[in-house]
């Protein structure tokens, strides 16, 4: 049975077996929380990011973590939508990130997992409803992950993200 936890924090801090980043199709890294946990990765993680990219938006694809520490095993790379206003598919799209970031954990053996507010930065998915969104794909998808923890990196998205879990 899977528990779902929201604490707010710098995800490279989070000691879990992988940790997911909200990347660009490149996977060479970027800002916000790509660029943080780049830098804690160190280079190797854009060297691995670029021999498995390009990542469409929607998909999922691992590396190792590298210097990340606590010693993280995997980087979950998934590429959320640029919010165009909603009409473009992007819920979908934002649902489809945090599913296949489950399905490739699931083929990894990973147990504990941390998820970033993806698309809600730079890409300007709105944060209520991109939690709402993470929350109901994360307890409709079947997974042999024990543990999740959502990380907010501020209080209105740990609020959002509280709120959907009730
Ligand atoms: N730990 C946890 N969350 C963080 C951290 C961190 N260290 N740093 C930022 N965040 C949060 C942001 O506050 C936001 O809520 O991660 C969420 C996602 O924001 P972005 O990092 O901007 O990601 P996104 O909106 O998906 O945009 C992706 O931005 O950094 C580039 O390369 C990336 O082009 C891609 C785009």
């Amino acid at each position: 049975m899977v528990t779902i936890e929201v604490v707010l924090g710098d995800i490279t801090t989070e000691n879990v077996d992988a940790v997911v980043t909200a990347a660009n199709e490149s996977l060479l890294g970027g800002g916000g929380v790509d660029g943080a946990i780049h830098r804690a990765a160190g280079s190797r993680l854009a060297e691995a990011g670029a021999a498995v990219g390009p990542c469409s938006p929607g998909q999922a694809v691992a590396t190792p973590a590298f210097d990340l520490d606590p010693p993280v095993r995997y980087v979950i790379h998934t590429v959320g939508p640029v919010w165009e206003g909603g009409d473009a598919g992007e819920a979908d799209v934002l649902a489809s990130c945090y599913r296949r970031s489950l399905r490739v954990a699931d083929e990894l053996g990973v147990r504990s997992i941390a998820f970033p507010a993806i698309a809600t930065g730079v890409y300007g998915f709105p944060s209520e409803q991109a939690a709402k969104i993470a929350v109901a794909t994360l307890r409709s998808t079947p997974t042999a992950v024990e543990r999740i923890r959502l990380v907010a990196f501020d209080e209105a998205t740990r609020d959002h993200l509280r709120a959907a879990l009730r």
